[in-house]
């Protein structure tokens, strides 16, 4: 099959490697030069495992190509798909002007049927609004031509992201007709093997299943964090709490982790998103309303304790930071808890000794050479001359690191544990003050 990519971000880039691996051939558009002369020199502009694999094995086969020709792009594929960014606009809904424009395009240089698939995380509507944009430019246009327009979700987490695709848990497709049902269910077949997971439901529902999913498990995330709160003033353990709930299969061990807040380029936005539509429709969602307000605090728990610890406060201190990215397996630092923790510290005169496995481009690139930032190359080098260890992200390097190396060179044998990775138990036993998300000092 023949399929064109509108949006070579993190979406496009893992679906568009994706459909040509299984042998399609496919076309990447993007507006940016930049990003597509690198991709087609094979130079990846995320950090995903598996990706720089998977796009040169396909473009050495000739069947993953890039450009920023929109008109070869709409002219190429059958399946036309918008992964394009809906970043929140100054009220926090999703920003369309990317998606419209896509549209804006498609109809300009269709000549023959065009399946239109919303990849994109979309406000409930806007599949309507596509197929508008479209029709009005074809009536400009004086053209007939048919097409139909669809809503695709994608549900692909950063760090899993190729696997995610590959072996899908469900395949949500919004249709409103059997043709293009029956269409989607063909071109997704390399994925829906050993038991049915393609889900076909109208539009408006397939665009809802996005964000309610995406919402359920921000709010499976702030209400652990607020049991971790309750915990800490009762004197119970969360982590003894989280096993405790989790075994009961209605609630399920995943997404009950508690820690610093949840971050990244979805959840934050995504339920910022659904609130504002809600609110647009009327209906004021107290959930999600109170959802973000967890989070909000919860990036600045770990602050809290820093602060309680050090009574004298933190003016000159030097903190090392371990993790910066939101999670691990990804450089992506958007909406990352670390940069409030960074800039809270900064903001109460401390300096910080930053170090993550894959993200420091990434942090250099948003603070620049700092006076109080020392960017380290390697976990040892930030805790040499610092006070205390702040761990941010739950990395597997940092899972069994040198405690004996890391007491040396702390000025004080401090450690303060956001992803709760250290038994407390352990730190105790090796001489450490150790505090953490949920549980007893
Ligand atoms: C999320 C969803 O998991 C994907 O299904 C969805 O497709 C994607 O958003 C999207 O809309 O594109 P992602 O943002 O990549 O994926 O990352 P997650 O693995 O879901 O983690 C999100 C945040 O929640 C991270 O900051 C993580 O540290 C935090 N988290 C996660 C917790 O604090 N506790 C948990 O138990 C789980």
């Amino acid at each position: 099959m023949k399929i064109t990519i509108f949006g070579s971000g993190y979406v496009g880039l893992v679906t568009g490697a994706c459909f040509a691996e299984v042998g399609n051939d496919v076309l990447c558009v993007d507006i940016d030069q930049r990003k597509i002369d690198a991709l087609n020199s094979g130079k990846i502009p995320i950090h995903e495992p598996g990706l720089d694999e998977i796009v040169a094995e396909n473009i050495k086969e000739g069947r993953l190509r890039f450009t920023t020709d929109l008109r070869e792009g709409v002219e190429f594929g059958l399946y036309q798909f918008i992964a394009v960014g809906t970043p929140p606009d100054e009220d926090g809904s999703a920003d369309l002007r990317h998606v419209l424009s896509v549209a804006e395009s498609i109809g300009t240089y269709m000549q023959e049927y065009r399946i239109v698939i919303n990849k994109s995380t979309v406000p409930v509507g806007t599949a309507d609004l596509v197929r508008e944009k479209i029709g009005s430019v074809l009536v400009e246009r004086n053209v007939d031509i048919d097409y139909d327009v669809v809503s695709n979700p994608e549900f692909l987490k950063e760090g899993d992201a190729v696997n995610d695709f590959m072996k899908p848990e469900r395949i949500v497709v919004g249709v409103d007709n059997p043709r293009t049902r029956e269409l989607l269910r063909f071109l997704y077949s390399p994925f829906n093997r050993s038991h049915e997971r393609f889900i076909a439901m109208d539009v408006r529902s397939a665009e809802l299943t996005k964000y309610a999913a995406n919402a359920m498990l921000a709010t499976k995330i702030s209400f652990m964090n607020e049991i971790a709160n309750i915990a800490e003033r009762v004197g119970a353990d969360v982590e003894a709490v989280r096993k405790g709930i989790g075994s009961d299969s209605r609630i399920g061990f995943s997404f009950i982790y508690p820690g610093i807040g949840y971050g990244g380029s979805c959840f934050p936005k995504d339920v910022q998103a659904l609130e504002r539509t809600a609110h647009k429709h009327g209906y004021h969602s107290r959930i999600l309303q109170a959802v973000e307000a967890v989070n909000h605090d919860q990036k600045s728990s770990i602050v809290r304790k820093i602060r309680g610890h050090f009574t004298d406060g933190i003016k000159g201190s030097v903190f090392a930071i371990w993790g910066l990215a939101f999670k691990p397996n990804t450089d992506d630092m958007r909406e990352a808890p670390s940069r409030r923790v960074i800039e809270e510290l900064l903001s109460d005169g401390a300096r910080v000794r930053v170090y993550d496995p894959v993200a420091m481009d990434e942090v250099r690139r948003i603070y620049g050479e700092h006076d109080d930032i020392f960017y380290a190359s390697n976990p040892e080098e930030a805790i040499k001359g610092s006070d205390a260890l702040v761990v941010l992200t739950e990395w597997l390097v940092f899972r069994s690191p040198d405690f004996e190396m890391i007491k040396r060179d702390l000025a004080h044998p401090v450690v303060f544990d956001g992803r709760n990775i250290y038994s407390p138990e352990f730190m105790e036993q090796s001489g450490f003050t150790y505090y953490s998300i949920g549980r007893p000092p």
